[in-house]
């Protein structure tokens, strides 16, 4: 944990708007996002932005052989930081943007639910653009988009902006309970295809 947030810290410092957050994800933010994934249907599942592991640590748990799991994280130190601390996971350093080619390369044709942690508020709208379009493509019908967002941003255009393309985009969106011991206060958007 300690040495996570050494890694996260030192790369804030370097890019401030492409990691997007003080620090990582708590573990009780990372299980309320995991909560609603029915891990005996959902068999392949895709991570934005998995930083240092936050989210990935309450994945983790869940997977069985069965399993087929994929991260996707921009930062190359952070990626050399998960391969180190989950050697059996599959990590790539590349943007979301890209996942087209990144699904083609690992021979992954749909995907049944994605743990989201990348920082909304700050990507560029073509970036943006590009995500969603690629997770409308790949997520299953019924498959799941689980993505934080912070109590305090709440209030601010690029957070409406992102409720209403989840409410246009999305069967149903609901929300998790708020985690008031992450810094700062989260809860996540779980939505469902
Ligand atoms: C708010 S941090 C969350 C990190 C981790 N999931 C957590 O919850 O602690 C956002 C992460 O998204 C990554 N990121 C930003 N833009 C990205 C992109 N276009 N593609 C993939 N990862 C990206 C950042 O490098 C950073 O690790």
């Amino acid at each position: 944990m300690l040495r996570a947030a050494r890694v996260f810290i030192g790369q804030i410092m370097g890019a401030p708007r492409a990691v997007g957050a003080v620090l990582p994800s708590s573990r009780a933010l990372g299980e309320a996002m995991v909560e609603p994934i029915d891990f005996t249907k959902a068999k392949v599942i895709v991570e934005f932005g998995a930083g240092t592991g936050a989210l990935t640590h309450a994945i983790v748990p869940h997977l069985t052989p069965a399993h087929r799991y994929l991260g996707i994280e921009l930062n190359q130190a952070f990626v050399e930081h998960l391969r180190r601390e989950f050697p059996k996971l599959t990590f790539v350093a590349a943007s979301v943007e890209d996942l087209d080619r990144i699904l083609a390369e690992h021979g992954i044709e749909s995907i049944d639910a994605i743990v989201c942690g990348l920082p909304w508020a700050s990507l560029p709208l073509g970036v943006q653009e590009r995500a969603f379009g690629h997770v409308g493509r790949f997520l299953v019908k019924g498959g799941l988009f689980i993505t934080f967002a912070y109590l305090q941003g709440l209030p601010l255009p690029t957070a409406r902006a992102l409720r209403q393309r989840l409410g246009a985009m999305f069967s149903e969106v609901s929300r998790t309970r708020i985690v008031w011991g992450n810094v700062p206060p989260a809860f996540a958007y779980v939505c469902r295809k």
